[in-house]
């Protein structure tokens, strides 16, 4: 008997089943561990967020620590209220509550609008479909090509946004460097600093954004090879960007976490001067 015959086969529905995670499935795996891990780790990154954006303290280990650390979450400070020596040089005096809010627009942002992140939130907490082969929460399904979805599409002006930060968190990472009153130096908050920066430049060149300004709107990659080489380059790299994604959201959460750990004087920044 061919399948089309067999009227216990599984019907086929076009658009996906509708009608939440409580119908039967197919899969006998732990589909449920990805979404529930997601919901976990994005909502206590949201929630520290949160927190360290409005704390509005102990974001900058200065000159009376011999450091020039900075949280990511507060640079570039740009408002009056900056900690001295942690701005760089404009100050913006109407802005009166915590500088974190005046930056943080652009990198959650990048985030929120981000393929990945969107796959991953939709999946979790919207349930539209929870996994592969899942049924979906939702009677319908209409995409995003309606308000207030349609504005995932900013994501490509986002990624600018996420450059123009990943730039001032490099330069930031090379003034980590300075030890004032004693000199150049390494420390433990350098390394971090350095290496928050790197996962940030891997999460942005490995976007697909990226990747398609780099090389998706060549005709002839044989009439454009520099950009051919750019957009192989930059290929694998996408198909980790989930990777690069998770590992760079922790990253700067923990960045941010050490700074302020070593502002308010819980631990010492062990490190070395030349
Ligand atoms: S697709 Fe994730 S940052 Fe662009």
């Amino acid at each position: 008997m061919s399948l089309l015959e067999d009227a216990t086969a599984t019907p086929v529905v076009l658009g996906g089943v509708r009608g939440g995670p409580d119908l039967p499935t197919l899969r006998q795996d732990r589909w449920w561990v990805q979404p529930v891990v997601t919901v976990t780790v994005l909502t206590a990154f949201v929630a520290y967020a949160t927190w360290a954006a409005f704390v509005n303290k102990d974001y900058f280990a200065g000159p009376s620590l011999h450091r020039d650390l900075i949280s990511p979450f507060y640079s570039p400070c740009l408002t009056e209220s900056c900690v001295p020596g942690s701005h760089p040089g404009t100050i913006l005096t109407w802005w009166t509550i915590s500088p974190a809010l005046l930056i943080l627009i652009f990198p959650l942002g990048f985030r929120l609008t981000c393929y990945y992140y969107r796959k991953a939130y939709y999946r979790s907490f919207w349930w539209a479909p929870p996994a592969c082969a899942v049924a979906d929460a939702h009677g319908t399904y209409t995409g995003e090509s309606r308000f207030p979805l349609f504005f995932q599409n900013v994501h490509r002006y986002f990624f600018f946004a996420g450059l123009v930060f990943n730039v001032i968190l490099t330069i930031d990472a090379v003034m980590a460097f300075r030890q004032p009153g004693v000199g150049i130096g390494i420390s433990v908050g350098t390394v971090v600093l350095c290496i928050n920066a790197a996962l940030l430049w891997m999460y942005s060149i490995s976007c697909h954004a990226c990747r398609h300004l780099c090389g998706g709107g060549a005709k002839q990659f044989s009439k454009a090879p520099v950009r051919y080489r750019i957009w192989k380059t930059l290929t694998p790299l996408n198909a980790n960007h989930m990777v690069f994604a998770w590992m760079s959201l922790v990253f700067v959460a923990l960045t941010d976490l050490y700074v302020r750990l070593v502002a308010s004087g819980v631990i010492h920044d062990y490190g070395f001067h030349f």
